[in-house]
Order: C-alpha cells, then structure tokens, then sequence
C-alpha cells in the first residue's frame, strides 16, 4: 500500500451554548417527565455543548492538510453557530418535527455540516453535553466506487 492511499484524519473543537426542553407532544405530561425527567422542566436549562467535528481523506499532496481549516471554520460558523450559538433549540425550525435532545442535535449538525463538505469528508460529529454524557453520529459506509487500482 502506498502513502497517497493512507487516510488522515483532522478534528477540531466548538463550543456552543444552547437551551433546550425535552418534551414532545406525542406523550402525555406524565409521560414527559417520566421520560425526560428535569430536562422536562416547562422553563428549559442550557448547555455548553462541546461539538467536535472529525472529518477524514487523503492527505492534500500541496497543502498537506486533510481539510481546508479556514473552510471548515467558515462552514460551521455560518451553519451551525450563527444558527445555534445562544438559541433556544426548541425554537429553531429543525426541532419543529423532533425532539431537542443531544442525538437529535448531533444528527442535524451531522446533516447540515456534510452537505457544505467535499463528499466523504465529515467522518462524525460528535457531541459532549455534560461532563458524563456524550453523542456521536457517524458516516456509515457506502459501497466502494470501483477501483482499478485493486
Ligand atoms: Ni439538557
């Protein structure tokens, strides 16, 4: 196997600050709070959610980056913090159909960050919510394309 077929792999950190309350409409308000328990709380609590984004491909052979970091910066600034930095998660309109929680957050960044990168570039999103709880959503592997090098 030569160098050029090795995969890189780049990681980096952000931080945002959100609200959310975890309650759906489908339950009853027994049903919530045995659900959600605090986090059904009516006033919401925050978090200081620690987004990690982990994108991977070949080393680039002239910058020898696997991704463009001021690109990817710019693309979570404009897609993800602006958007939801300082929010209230209820609010925002990717929670219209489905509960706030962290899995569901972590799969909308997930799907929001993948259509703005070369394609198979974001890896996972991975989230940390609390000092004990952490979410991770993954590419799952497509089929290979074809290959003539094999
Ligand atoms: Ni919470």
């Amino acid at each position: 196997m030569s160098q050029s077929h090795a995969q890189a792999y780049f990681g980096r950190r952000y931080t945002l600050s959100a609200s959310h309350r975890l309650h759906t409409e489908t339950l009853t308000a027994a049903q919530n709070r045995d659900a959600y328990g605090k986090c059904n709380n009516p006033h919401g609590h925050g978090h200081n959610y620690v987004v990690e984004i982990l994108v991977g491909g070949p080393v680039n052979s002239e910058t020898g980056m696997v991704v463009d970091l001021a690109g990817l910066d710019a693309l979570v600034g404009a897609k993800i913090m602006a958007r939801f930095d300082h929010a209230n998660l209820n609010a925002d309109p990717a929670f219209d159909q489905q509960v706030p929680t962290t899995e569901n957050l972590c799969r909308t960044i997930f799907a929001l960050l993948k259509d703005g990168l070369p394609a198979g570039k974001l890896e996972s999103v991975r989230i940390e919510e609390t000092e004990n709880n952490f979410f991770e959503c993954r590419s799952v592997p497509s089929e290979p394309l074809g290959r003539e090098d094999h």
